[in-house]
């Protein structure tokens, strides 16, 4: 980061000594202040719970630029990542950097696929789970154990250890999403077939059973991997800030990753695309298109609770990027099942097109997310509701890991500890509880 000529001087009106504060640039986006001397200095904090004014690190991974609705992927553009390379392609350049030559690929798809078996033992921990119980609950359990089983790279420190951790993970996770679906149907699980592509073979082992053969529809698998492509890392959102501060105690990989998982599951989060379909469904019960006016009115009255879900960003002040290609993506499937006249798709285009012009959304710059539409493909593909988020956290788990890696290689890195403004009781003493 390189230091800016300009400096910020803060000073305070009861003559406390002022303080000068100096900005740093990046290569593209907000300049920063750097205020880590400044309780040294002053004996104050600053205040932003949210995180919507601070920056937690240094990165050169992605970056968002949320008026102009753009996304980067170490400095390319998703529209062109999305269309001209495949998801272990924008792995590779997520984790090293830059785009691999055909020899690089092919080391890499051969690195992963031979690592896309995981332990007999994790089929006894899933039995440990109920039936029914939600994919993310389990998926939190499996990738946490994971570090049960991988003692030989566990000590994130070690960068022979991060690299195998890595693909590792990125290896595994298909795998482990398809067994905890099995587990809910009660369906045997499909071992990893290495000659398939990695959607390919995840959609196997979603979908194929003992009893025949499972040839992948090549238009389906296309899009599975480009829904793991829009959602493979997205600069510091809640789930990857989860990452990197449970990583910053020097915990192991398979537990850093396994907090982003949990942290992925919220609503307001990667649960989103599942919140979001089931309120398209909840519209529909209502009656469809012709209902839509009157859902809108219950979002806007604040007191009922009700949120567009799929719609809003903390960063995007404008169209998601990721939503317009998984719109593309929608069409495509759609057209390839015979499904154009799916009434959730239709619905969710007059949901959005209503949502577009309404004034309530446009002044507070609402525009659909990347979960809006990736819900209704996900239904398309034969995904069940409950594993959208999984399959989110599937994808994202490159982009956790990048980040982790990025942050411990950073040699100015310190366990993350922020302070806080108490505002509770002051110092007074305890009364016997024989005199309370
Ligand atoms: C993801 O951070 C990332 O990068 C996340 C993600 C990633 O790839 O990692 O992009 C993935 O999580 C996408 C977002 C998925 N979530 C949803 O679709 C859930 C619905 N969206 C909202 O919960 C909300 O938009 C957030 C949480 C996404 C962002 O909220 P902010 O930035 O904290 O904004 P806010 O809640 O302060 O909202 C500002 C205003 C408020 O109204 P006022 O109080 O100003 O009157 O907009 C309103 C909010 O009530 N608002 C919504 C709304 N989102 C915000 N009103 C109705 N429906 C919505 N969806």
């Amino acid at each position: 980061m390189t230091p800016s000529d300009v400096k910020a001087t803060l000073s305070f009106s009861d003559g406390s000594p002022q303080m000068d504060l100096p900005l740093y640039k990046g290569t593209i986006g907000p300049d920063v202040i750097d205020i880590r001397k400044l309780y040294a200095q002053t004996g104050k904090f600053t205040y932003d719970p949210g995180f919507l004014s601070t920056a937690s690190c240094n990165s050169t991974i992605t970056y968002i630029d949320g008026d102009k609705g753009e996304l980067l992927y170490r400095g390319y553009p998703i529209e062109q990542l999305a269309t001209n390379c495949d998801y272990l392609e924008t792995c590779y350049l997520l984790l090293y950097g830059e785009l691999p030559s055909p020899s690089q690929k092919e080391e890499f798809v051969n690195r992963v696929t031979n690592h896309t078996m995981v332990n007999e033992q994790m089929q006894f921990f899933l039995r440990g789970f109920r039936r029914d119980a939600h994919p993310m609950a389990v998926m939190t359990g499996l990738v946490g154990a994971l570090s049960a089983f991988y003692h030989d790279s566990t000590d994130i420190n070690n960068p022979e250890h991060r690299e195998i951790a890595a693909i590792r993970l990125i290896a595994k996770m298909p795998t482990l999403v398809a067994m905890a679906y099995k587990y809910t149907i009660g369906q045997p699980y499909i071992y990893p077939k290495n000659d398939l592509s990695y959607a390919g073979n995840f959609m196997r082992m979603m979908f194929a059973t003992p009893c025949e053969e499972y040839k992948p529809n090549d238009v389906l698998v296309r899009a599975m991997d480009r829904i793991f492509t829009l959602h493979a890392d997205h600069e510091q959102n809640a789930s990857t800030s989860t990452v990197r501060l449970c990583g910053s105690s020097g915990t192991n990989p398979f537990a850093a990753i396994a907090a982003g998982v949990a942290c992925l599951w919220g609503p307001a989060h990667g649960g989103a695309n599942e919140a979001c379909l089931n309120m398209l469904n909840d519209i529909q019960q209502m009656g469809g298109v012709a209902k839509i006016g009157e859902f809108i009115k219950q979002v806007k009255d604040k007191n009922s609770n009700v949120k567009l879900m799929g719609f809003g960003h903390r960063v995007y002040k404008n169209y998601d990027p990721r939503a317009k290609l998984m719109r593309e993506t929608c069409h495509e499937v759609l057209n390839e099942l015979g499904l154009h006249d799916d009434p959730l798709f239709k619905l969710a285009m007059e949901l959005e097109k209503i949502a577009l012009e309404d004034e309530y959304f446009v002044a507070r710059k609402l525009y659909p997310n990347v979960d809006f539409y990736s819900g209704i493909v996900q239904r398309a593909i034969g995904i069940p509701v409950p594993l959208f988020t999984a399959i989110f956290a599937l994808a994202r788990t490159v982009g956790w890991i990048a980040q982790l890696n990025e942050m411990i290689g950073d040699p100015e890195y310190k366990i993350g500890r922020p302070r806080q403004l108490f505002v509770g009781a002051t110092p007074r003493n305890v009364t016997p509880i024989a005199q309370r």
